[in-house]
């Protein structure tokens, strides 16, 4: 069986639903606490072993790359003036030289068209493909025990988390056979499924590994819903030939694509910093209070 060795983050989207703050910055670069979405998102890659990270950027991307580039003068500067804790923070973060690979979306076709851009760069062996805009906030990284899971599986891996079931035609939805290790035998998927009609209330939660084979399948994939290449579509024709697994995550994850989800990873991942959560809980708490007592009791029913 091939190790995982290899990370796809697709960052070609144009990030519509949060606009106008997307319109010159890339989602990704928006700031939880004090770093950027896309870093929370290497990080767990890392964590799970991985040793590549291919990014699938687009137009008003570049700043990405920057990001995980040697920023020389700020070293420097950071050095001089004894900042040693900052710089060793930036350090920590820095991938390898010859770590990071990036390749261009030139028009955004849709998720499955993005991952069939990395192609050459993943080449013949399985890969992990995290979607950049969800992030998660568990004791252990999301992607490790779906390596884990794999390691006992081989074949095709999702990550899925449960949703309110009156919510299942937001998502990609699967069916859940017979346990496995961590996991489930996937007894199949469906994208969006109309109200009353889902096999569970199980959602992809925007991680995968997935073989190779998924490329050829991606490159005569036509256009599915919102006229775009859609990588479930892919993943559907891709299950007739393979095996597919579900990794039942438990912890949280936030869908930074949308303002709500956003703000609310702000607030989880600020109370979740010991060296943070101290002084911004009553700041939360208090403000709740004064919006709770503006709309005269009526915020706390309106979610
Ligand atoms: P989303 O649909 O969440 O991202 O795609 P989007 O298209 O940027 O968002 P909205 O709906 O306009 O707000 C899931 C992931 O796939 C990437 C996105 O960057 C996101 O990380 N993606 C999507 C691409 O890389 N290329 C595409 O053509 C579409």
């Amino acid at each position: 069986m091939q190790r995982i060795r290899k990370a796809v983050f697709p960052v070609a989207g144009l990030g519509t639903r949060f606009l106008p703050a997307t319109k010159a910055v890339p989602k990704e670069m928006l700031t939880v606490v004090d770093r950027p979405v896309i870093q929370y998102v290497v990080d767990e890659a890392r964590e799970a072993g991985i040793e590549h990270f291919i990014f699938v950027t687009g137009r008003n991307k570049a700043v990405i790359e920057d990001h995980f580039d040697i920023q020389f003068e700020l070293n420097q500067t950071l050095a001089q003036r004894g900042k040693d804790d900052q710089l060793a923070k930036l350090q920590r973060l820095q991938p390898l030289a010859g770590q990071t690979s990036f390749t261009r979306q030139q028009e955004p076709l849709g998720l499955g068209h993005a991952v069939w851009c990395a192609r050459e760069l993943v080449g013949d062996e399985p890969f992990a493909l995290l979607l950049p805009d969800m992030i998660m906030q568990s004791e252990k990284s999301c992607m490790k025990e779906m390596v884990e899971l794999y390691g006992h599986t081989g074949g095709n891996v999702v990550a899925v988390q449960e949703c309110d079931p009156s919510e299942t035609h937001k998502y990609g939805i699967v069916g859940k056979g017979g346990d496995i290790h961590n996991g489930f035998r996937l007894t199949g998927m469906v994208e969006k499924p109309k109200q009353g009609t889902a096999p569970s209330n199980l959602y992809i939660n925007g991680r995968y590994i997935l073989q190779p084979e998924i490329f050829s399948i991606l490159e005569n994939q036509e256009r599915g819903a919102g006229n775009e290449i859609q990588l479930t579509d892919g993943m559907l024709k891709l299950e007739k030939e393979q095996g597919f697994y579900g990794f039942h995550y438990q912890g949280r994850t936030f869908d930074c694509g949308s303002p709500e989800g956003f703000i609310e990873a702000n607030v989880a991942f600020a109370l979740a910093r010991p060296d943070i959560a101290g002084k911004m809980a009553p700041v939360i708490a208090g403000l709740l209070d004064e919006a709770q007592a503006k709309s005269g009791g009526a915020l706390r029913q309106s979610g």
